[in-house]
């Protein structure tokens, strides 16, 4: 991770305000239930897929949406950040922190990121309300992702070209208690998002 800024850290004088129009009525004028749905697994599992087709078919029923996907943020809020551990806690912590003000807004967010880590996943659902976060472990595994290669970025990690690549030299630490559990590897888009559409009671 590149150096803190001079100047960041905590902020002890900051008192926060309740908003005069509370999420309830954001919600409310959309007519539908904020979310966060956060879709964790290996680089090629499939996240970006099933989290497009999600955002198309929630679209579609006219739900308000935001797709918060891994390597588009990283292009812009997650510029500054690399690939070692210490890159990837603070790009999670970023990515929910931004997912919860979206949910505050009244939006149905979809977060797609590797999000390698136990702590940082459970420290992102603990910024959601009951009913708020649905975790979803996109499980396709290794030798899968490592066979589609969507990026090349598996060769490159396999030939040494690329250091820090996650399920090679920086872990993933597989959810333990997803509320949902998607190998792409056996399920279509059609029918996963079909099961996430399910998780999430829409018709
Ligand atoms: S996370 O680990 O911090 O959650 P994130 O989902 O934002 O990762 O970004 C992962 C994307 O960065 C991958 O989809 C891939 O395209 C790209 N990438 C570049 N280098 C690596 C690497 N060393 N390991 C994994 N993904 C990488």
């Amino acid at each position: 991770m590149s150096e803190a800024l001079p100047g960041l850290g905590e902020a002890p004088q900051i008192q926060p305000c309740a908003p005069s129009v509370p999420t309830t009525a954001r919600a409310a004028i959309k007519g539908q239930q904020p979310r966060c749905i956060w879709l964790t697994g290996l680089s090629g599992a499939g996240k970006s897929t099933l989290a497009n087709a999600l955002e198309v078919q929630l679209h579609r029923r006219g739900l308000h949406t935001f797709l918060l996907d891994g390597d588009n943020v990283r292009g812009g809020l997650c510029k500054d950040l690399g690939m070692d551990a210490a890159a990837r806690k603070e790009n999670m912590r970023r990515m929910a922190e931004v997912a919860r003000l979206m949910v505050e807004a009244g939006l149905v967010v979809i977060v797609a990121a590797i999000s390698p880590f136990r702590a940082e996943r459970e420290a992102a659902r603990a910024l959601f309300g009951k009913g708020e976060f649905l975790s979803v472990y996109v499980s396709t595994p290794f030798a899968a992702c490592a066979r589609r290669d969507p990026k090349g970025l598996y060769r490159k990690a396999l030939s040494g070209q690329l250091k820090d690549f996650t399920g090679l030299d920086s872990p993933y630490e597989a959810p333990l208690d997803a509320d949902c559990k998607i190998d792409t590897a056996s399920l279509s888009v059609e029918e996963a998002t079909l099961l996430l559409l399910d998780h999430l009671q829409v018709a």
